[in-house]
């Protein structure tokens, strides 16, 4: 039964090809097929059984009990929807050292000190290590309780016995290897079967589990993506190494919304929630040189207020280079085209670098109108008011349009000490509550460029004059 030739698997999204090939097609990343046998791929061949008869329950059933349990982490509960869910597993993907097992100790501990029985099972260190980063954490006193341990059947066994732990934290899935399949650990095989056993469980058991997953760029190890599908929630831990922050995003949840963020500062002693992330991200601007603008946008619930900066210069190459960190490369060269065909704006002729502050990445279209005035105030040379937010859609006529709670967004600049918003003509209904802030409607994107253009420079003097018509 069991096919003597190899199968070459994408340690990446699992595709499987018969042979072997540079690039995966399914996901195309290159390097990433990695031969395994395809005998290790038969779980084990055991004799056809008699189906066991199940009663079929009613959809208007009893209750249980408490159907989510909160870490106590504010951040890490807004992400997962209210808490852990009995019998769900969670996947924590992230870029090695980016801080996944820091995060977990510490939301191990604070589920520990609620007196529930939480279990972490590491299989890359050793319990001292452990033990250590705990202490370093000022955690050493949380009764978490700790092994160092890869075999599947060993930890299902041990975690069955007692008392059923609440949560169990696996750290990494990718040193989980489980004895019914012959793959070696960290392959696709092996990360499959090994996270099917421990669902197994949660599901049997009730115990909430969690996976880490190390995201891999060079498909030595298989991804966490080939176990995406199989749990209850993904949630990813970003950030980068020359940043402090770091954020929680859930990229699934079955059983809470995905727009949510959770916003961590790294810190000595391990990672620090903020709970108003826009104090922080707006922290370091560099307030009244041209080029920056303030966008109120939204991350799920909570209005964030970040820092959007552009550099337009005169290039020296052939094409233009168009450079974006933490916004849509395609949404950018659609401001561009706007720009250039609606408001007379020509960038042709100029390199673009959009970055937004403090390593965070937008994917509202509200951000459009930021960016623009960004973009147009580095051209121009004119820095924009340093007091002013702004948000709004554009559209491909050149139209502002209208962007999702708007009141919130204002509110929040408001908070912060803002006293204008720029915003699109149509939100300033909706807008008349908050009274503290001048409010500037723009109806259509040339509106705003002719307002920076022409707009008297705080304090500083402008250095050239706007480019409308040409800058040599
Ligand atoms: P670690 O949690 O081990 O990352 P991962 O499990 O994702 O690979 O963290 C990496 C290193 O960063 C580790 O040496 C501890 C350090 N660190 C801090 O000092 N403070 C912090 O707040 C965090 C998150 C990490
Ligand atoms: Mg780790």
């Amino acid at each position: 039964m069991a096919r003597r030739e190899t199968t070459f698997i994408c340690q990446d999204c699992g595709a499987a090809y018969g042979r072997w090939q540079g690039k995966c097609d399914a996901c195309g990343q290159w390097n990433t097929l990695a031969e395994e046998s395809s005998a290790s791929l038969q779980v084990s061949a055991r004799a056809p059984r008699k189906g066991r008869l199940f009663a079929l329950e009613p959809l208007a059933g009893a209750g249980h009990d408490a159907p989510r349990l909160a870490s106590g982490l504010a951040e890490f509960d807004r992400v997962t929807g209210g808490g852990f869910v009995r019998g769900s597993v969670l996947l924590l993907g992230g870029d090695p050292g980016i801080g996944k097992s820091t995060l977990l100790i510490q939301v191990a501990a604070a589920l520990a000190r609620h007196g529930q029985r939480t279990i972490y099972i590491s299989g890359e260190e050793a319990v001292a290590q452990v033990r250590l980063r705990a202490e370093r954490l000022g955690l050493a006193g949380a009764e978490v309780e700790l092994a160092a341990e890869t075999s599947v059947e060993d930890i299902v066994a041990t975690l069955a016995e007692g008392v059923i732990p609440r949560l169990v934290v696996i750290d990494s899935i990718q040193t989980m290897w489980t004895d019914l399949v012959e793959a070696a650990p960290g392959t696709v095989t092996q990360v499959r079967a090994s996270a099917q056993a421990l669902i197994r469980f949660a599901k049997r058991s009730g115990a909430a589990v969690i996976l880490v997953g190390h995201v891999t760029k060079d498909g030595q190890i298989a991804g966490p993506r080939v176990v995406e599908h199989m749990v209850d929630a993904v949630l990813s831990f970003e950030g980068e190494g020359s940043h402090q922050f770091r954020i929680l995003r859930a990229v699934k949840n079955r059983f809470g919304p995905t727009d949510e963020i959770g916003v961590f500062e790294m810190s000595g002693g391990g990672l620090r929630e903020i709970a108003n992330p826009s104090e922080l991200f707006l922290s370091e601007r560099d307030l009244g040189s041209p080029g920056t603008a303030v966008f109120a946008g939204i991350e799920g619930s909570r209005p964030l207020l970040v820092e959007i900066q552009a550099l337009v210069a005169p290039t020296s190459l052939g094409t233009p280079r168009r450079a974006v960190n933490g916004w849509d490369q395609n949404r950018l060269s659609m401001v561009l085209a706007v720009l250039e065909s609606h408001c007379g704006v020509r960038l042709s002729g100029h390199d673009v670098y959009l970055n937004v502050a403090g390593g965070l990445r937008i994917q509202e279209p509200a951000a459009d109108l930021a960016a623009a005035a960004a973009l147009v105030s580095s051209l121009a040379d004119a820095p924009l008011a340093a007091d002013a937010v702004y948000f709004g859609e554009i559209s491909l006529s050149g139209a502002v349009r209208p962007v999702a709670q708007a009141a919130a967004r204002l509110k929040e600049a408001q908070k912060l000490g803002f006293a204008r918003a720029i915003l699109p003509e149509s939100a300033r209904a909706e807008a008349v509550a908050e009274a503290g802030l001048s409010l500037k409607p723009v109806s259509s994107l040339a509106n705003l460029v002719a307002d920076i253009a022409a707009q008297p420079t705080d304090g500083g003097q402008r250095r050239t004059k706007y480019p409308r018509q040409e800058d040599g």
